[in-house]
């Protein structure tokens, strides 16, 4: 039954309290300096995560906006342009990080409900003359924030980014809220992720932890991803105190 003298705060998922139980799991953490690789927590987070989403590697970041970033500059240079969908958190809510950060420019696409679909950007590849930027990689978003919550349809996903490597070009999936679409849609994390080249996670959001986002992908791609992250100040020592938590919330 509900307490009715208790106050919800549905604003966002983000405003969530660590449990009881998550707490002591963070006050018990094994750590180390994860910054040299020796944090047991941070360790352990990282392996069961790159297991979950089926991929070889994941780094531990402390935000999603970081593990994005990292993401884009893992698969792009200077001169590289990226399609996302316009509604998406990369375009609207990172101040452009790809351009400050990584010299990068997008291609947005208006999507109905913000479901990019292939017919959406089959004619978007540029290249083969000086004066154009080179595309590079397609990014989608699942669950997507801006289009409420929306689950990107598995079908579709796997359409776009069977014709981006076709056609020689990267993927990266926000997945800040995949868990949200593996319960939804009972299709697990694997099946989502096997599509693309890095996936972000975050488990401040649905997951309910206080902080922090990992990027998985392969294990070349996450050596260079832990380059960029010492180089966007997110390398962190003492780190277990929170992988701790995200462990908890997995
Ligand atoms: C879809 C999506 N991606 C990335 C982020 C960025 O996460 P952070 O706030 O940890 O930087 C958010 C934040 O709400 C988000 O909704």
């Amino acid at each position: 039954m509900v307490d009715t003298q208790e106050t919800f705060d549905f604003r966002s998922d983000t405003v969530t309290q660590p449990t009881a139980g998550m707490r002591a799991a963070m006050a018990q953490a094994k750590v180390g300096d994860d910054v040299f690789g020796d944090d047991p927590s941070v360790n352990e987070l990282e392996e069961r995560l790159a297991d979950m989403l089926g991929k070889e590697a994941a780094v531990f970041v402390p935000s999603g906006t970081m593990s994005n970033q990292i993401g884009l500059r893992v698969h792009c240079s200077p001169g590289d342009e990226f399609i996302c969908e316009a509604g998406c958190h990369i375009y609207n809510y990172e101040q452009g990080g790809y351009a400050q950060l990584s010299g990068l420019a997008v291609r947005t696409v208006e999507a109905p409900d913000a479901i990019l679909r292939l017919e959406h950007i089959s004619g978007l590849i540029r290249g083969g003359n000086d004066h154009l930027v080179r595309t590079r990689l397609v990014c989608l978003e699942n669950t997507h924030n801006r289009g409420a919550g929306r689950i990107q349809p598995y079908d579709g996903v796997k359409e776009i980014c069977d014709w981006a490597h076709k056609n020689g070009l990267l993927t990266h999936l926000d997945g800040a809220r995949l868990f949200n679409a593996t319960v939804a849609t009972r299709i697990d994390a694997k099946r989502w992720a096997q599509h693309f080249d890095t996936v972000s996670i975050c488990f401040s959001k649905g997951l309910g932890a206080p902080v922090g986002s990992a990027l998985a992908g392969t294990r070349e791609m996450i050596a260079r991803a832990r380059r960029h992250r010492k180089l966007f100040g997110g390398g962190m020592r003492q780190a277990g105190v929170i992988a701790a938590a995200a462990l908890y919330a997995l």
